[in-house]
């Protein structure tokens, strides 16, 4: 499904993502853990053609993305909610979900797509008619997710889903993140605290200094023990 192979992104001259590889299959949970400022966001901002590799190869189901527009990766598919969530302030909780079905028009009807979006969060669906501005930042997280997901994806790119939140939400996201995959949809996520990763996920990269240092399952993480420094906080 995505294939992201030897990844080499520079900014301002330095190097950024140094030969970032990682594979993403059709209805895979995927987490990229790293601490801050390891290259997590750099790594989806270049996928999703906001920032241009050095070299490197990005694929979705073998159609190569490097040379396209953001626009045009997200027609192809690939639903992105940044770290800043970016829900548009004079929009609607409605209209901001709704937007990506105007841009990516499917086989599934607009009204389905939105109500996915509210299967998978139903706390939006009462606060459909209420302003973008006036969201908590868990709320905020929700409908930036619920947007991401109404485009339809193939693929989900989730840039810190549970950042920034009370303990209290982080349970209703990574609910929401579960029934997302239970729809089948493809799902990679960005991760700083790998106690934040879901018990669920297939499969993790560990990220540090632009460099994938760990790539396995789960329970394998620790048992390197420089990797499990690095994951760990200690490093
Ligand atoms: N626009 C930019 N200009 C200069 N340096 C940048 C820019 N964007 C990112 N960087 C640098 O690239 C490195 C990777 O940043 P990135 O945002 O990808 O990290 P991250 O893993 O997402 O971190 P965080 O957990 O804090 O979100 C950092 O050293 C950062 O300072
Ligand atoms: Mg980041």
């Amino acid at each position: 499904m995505l294939s992201v192979k030897d990844l080499i992104v520079h900014i301002d001259g330095s190097a950024i993502l140094r030969r970032v590889s990682l594979q993403v299959g059709a209805g895979e949970l995927v987490c990229l853990v790293g601490r801050n400022g390891a290259g997590k966001s750099t790594t989806f901002r270049t996928i999703m053609g906001a920032r241009r590799p050095v070299s490197g190869t990005i694929a979705l189901e073998g159609h190569n993305l490097l040379h396209l527009a953001p626009f045009e990766i997200a027609r192809l598919g690939i639903g992105f909610a940044p770290e800043e969530s970016e829900v548009f302030g004079d929009l609607t909780v409605a209209e901001n979900i709704l937007l990506p079905t105007w841009t990516r028009p499917t086989a599934r009807p607009a009204a389905e797509r939105e109500a996915l979006a509210y299967r998978v969060f139903p706390r939006l669906e009462r606060y459909r008619e209420r302003g973008g501005q006036q969201l908590s930042g868990g709320e905020r997280k929700m409908v930036s997710i619920a947007r991401a997901l109404a485009l339809d994806p193939k693929l989900l790119l989730l840039d810190e889903p549970t950042e920034g939140l009370s303990p209290a939400v982080v349970p209703t996201i990574v609910a929401g993140i579960a029934s997302i995959r239970e729809l089948g949809h493809a799902v990679l996520i960005a991760e700083s605290n790998l106690n934040h990763v879901p018990d669920f996920a297939d499969r993790l990269y560990v990220i540090e200094r632009g460099e994938i240092i760990f790539a396995g399952p789960p329970a394998d993480v620790r048992k390197d023990a420089a990797v499990a420094r690095v994951v760990d906080g200690a490093g």
